[in-house]
């Protein structure tokens, strides 16, 4: 088992060790896991290429790591508690035996469908168990998995499968998401129509029953394929650095990048914060609020909790189904202790008041987790009061789906915790603050734009069919250093607090969207000629996305920004819809025609009284039509 920090002492300890001697440090944490065959190097990195890796040559499989090796003493420990949708329904429960007989006739039936070492196998499914199962049955047999949240539309989920070359797409029939019931298989089809051509199987799981169109040719139930297959599956020898899996995110412009993390260097990582994060106890019941369709289900519902042996909670639905109290319903029904959620859930069960959670017994609480976007200080003190009762420190986690796991947060009983900061580094990650011509800010009480120096284990190795992208997006713009993307302040004791993105990317309801996406997606609309998409600050979302858009022929009504919607809806899903449309003759440009987004965000922040000069600009007269016409 990797360590488990003990105090501050311990902590401060660590953290020095990990900064010296990178490589002893971690040959330390990863040298606990079973290795196949023991890996001849720590660590080799460049960041010019960007070249990183980690635990050469080693063999392995995370699946082993994460099941077989529990078997000898947690075989009937629960390893995946799973709670419906309708809370009338009963919860089920996989042992680590269960699971590991699950994970291998999934594996087994996946071999059997042509599935080989290598392959990439698209998810689009709600949060059922047998998610979680086949995703470690592609890790068992060596195929990439690379999961899609089941909110993107049929387009967006086409562009995924074609840039993975995905040989099978693995979904449900319906969705059951609180009251309604959601045709994903539908969804499927579609996209199998606008694209899809590498795909040969879609394998089926029956999940409510109700009718699907079936494709005689490609279409395989999973009840069908799996159910038969033999419990003993024996786990692939993977490479240390193959790939693991493939995971979609956006960014500032062009398609969403496919994230790329490796076997090795992610197992120790994920397992290594899950259990200093959450100071997981064995015996604890661990509930992460995230879909799997995201980074933080990946690594903290599934690798890093079983990596770790923990118990961990998956729940198929909504917060607010049948009312505001599930969450909190849940936590007493299982008697979770650590739980882990996103601001902006947070924020909307704030706003249905006090009453709801006090109906409930959370006294098994003892960490609360925040992570997706920065933490406003009302939902940081309403949580750690109302559901804390102020005996569960607040981890304020910072990290992205391109570092694979935690990167800087407070440790709980560990190091303190103040309002609206990550706070501290993990042991391994030196992260610095630099200024923009990439000097280093190293006095506190600065502002700066925030990198990290060092390679860590899971840091991401390419994206994936586009190095160059990689390169370019994440180690050009700072020399020898990764960066994030995101300004950050660093207060007179040296606490960390992540402010939120400096590029052209937007955090709605902790969904990562970019700007350059949802334009290209209004621009769609035939009777758009131009728009232009900023964030703006919105009390429940974190961020709304504002759209200015220039049209011709239309007239520009309710009934027009619906069209646009539908057509946001269509060609990414429900998630990017633009909360405010505001139409207009012009967009502010500088001499070259770069769009000024500075200004269009002021505007829509309702902050216009602050533009600063505008009269460089191409056409400094726009201004005064976006200010007169804004939708504030
Ligand atoms: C971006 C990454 C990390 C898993 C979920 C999101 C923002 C994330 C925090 C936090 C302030 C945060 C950053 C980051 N972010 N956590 N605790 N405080 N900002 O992963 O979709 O890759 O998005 O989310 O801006 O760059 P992601």
């Amino acid at each position: 088992m990797t360590t488990q920090i003990r105090d501050l002492d311990h902590y401060k300890e660590l953290y020095r060790q990990s900064v010296e001697s990178p490589e002893q440090f971690w040959d330390k944490e990863a040298k606990t896991f079973t290795w196949f065959k023991a890996y001849d190097e720590v660590c080799t990195w460049d960041f010019e290429k960007p070249a990183v890796k980690w635990f050469l040559n080693g063999k392995m499989n995370i699946t082993y790591n994460c099941i077989d090796r529990h078997l000898a003493d947690k075989a009937d420990q629960v390893a995946i508690l799973w709670e419906p949708n309708d809370p009338k329904d009963e919860a089920v429960r996989y042992t680590y035996q269960e699971l590991h007989d699950e994970v291998c006739k999934c594996a087994n039936g996946l071999k059997a469908l042509g599935i080989e070492k290598g392959d990439r196998v698209v998810f689009y499914m709600p949060m059922v168990a047998e998610l979680a199962i086949a995703v470690l049955a592609c890790a068992r047999i060596g195929a990439v998995h690379s999961v899609v949240f089941a909110g993107f539309s049929a387009q967006a989920l086409a562009d995924r499968v074609d840039d993975a070359k995905a040989k099978m797409i693995i979904c449900s029939d319906f969705n059951k998401r609180g009251a309604k019931n959601i045709a994903v298989k539908e969804v499927v089809d579609q996209a199998m129509n606008i694209g899809c051509k590498s795909v040969e199987t879609v394998l089926v799981h029956q999940n409510t029953g109700a009718e699907v169109t079936w494709n005689t040719e490609k279409d395989k139930w999973w009840h069908k394929e799996i159910n038969h297959q033999s419990t003993i599956c024996a786990p692939e020898e993977m490479d240390a650095e193959d790939m693991l899996f493939i995971l979609y995110t956006s960014g500032s412009t062009g398609k969403p990048k496919g994230v790329v993390h490796t076997c090795g260097g992610y197992m120790v990582y994920t397992c290594f914060t899950f259990k200093n994060v959450f100071q997981y106890q064995p015996g604890d019941i661990y509930w992460c609020t995230a879909d799997i369709g995201w980074i933080t289900g990946h690594s903290y519902i599934v690798y890093g909790p079983l990596l770790a042996g923990a118990t961990t909670l998956m729940f198929e639905g909504v917060p607010t189904f049948p009312d505001a109290g599930r969450f909190w319903e849940i936590c007493e029904k299982h008697k979770v202790n650590q739980f882990y959620t996103a601001p902006t859930a947070i924020r909307a069960l704030m706003a249905c008041g006090d009453d709801i959670p006090n109906k409930y017994d959370l006294s098994s609480i003892k960490v609360l987790g925040s992570v997706g976007e920065p933490i406003n200080e009302e939902a940081w003190h309403w949580y750690d009061k109302k559901i804390g009762k102020g005996n569960a420190p607040i981890v304020d986690t910072w990290w992205q789906t391109e570092t694979g796991g935690i990167m800087i947060t407070p440790l709980p009983g560990i190091t303190d915790t103040k309002p609206t900061f990550a706070s501290y580094p993990m042991p391994g990650i030196q992260a610095v603050l630099v200024n923009s011509e990439g000097q280093e800010l190293k006095e506190n009480n600065v502002e700066g734009l925030l990198c990290i120096k060092h390679p860590w284990p899971s840091i991401l190795r390419t994206t994936y069919g586009d190095h160059e992208r990689c390169r370019q997006v994440y180690f050009s713009p700072f020399k020898g250093m990764y960066f994030t993307g995101d300004g950050a302040r660093r207060d007179e004791d040296g606490r960390i607090r992540v402010i939120g993105r400096v590029d052209d990317v937007i955090n709605v309801s902790g969904h990562r969207m970019g700007t350059a996406e949802v334009e290209n997606a209004i621009n769609e609309h035939p009777q758009v000629i131009e728009s232009a998409v900023v964030g703006y600050p919105h009390e429940i979302k974190g961020q709304g996305i504002y759209a200015y858009v220039i049209s011709q022929g239309k007239a520009l009504d309710d009934a027009f920004r619906k069209e646009i919607s539908d057509v946001v809806r269509r060609e990414i899903g429900p998630i990017a819809k633009p909360d405010k449309i505001q139409f207009v003759t012009g967009l502010p440009k500088t001499r070259s025609g770069k769009i000024m987004r500075r200004i269009l965000r002021k505007i829509a922040s309702n902050d216009a009284a602050n533009l600063g000069d505008v009269s460089t600009l191409l056409n400094p007269d726009v201004v005064e039509e976006l200010k007169k016409s804004a939708l504030v």
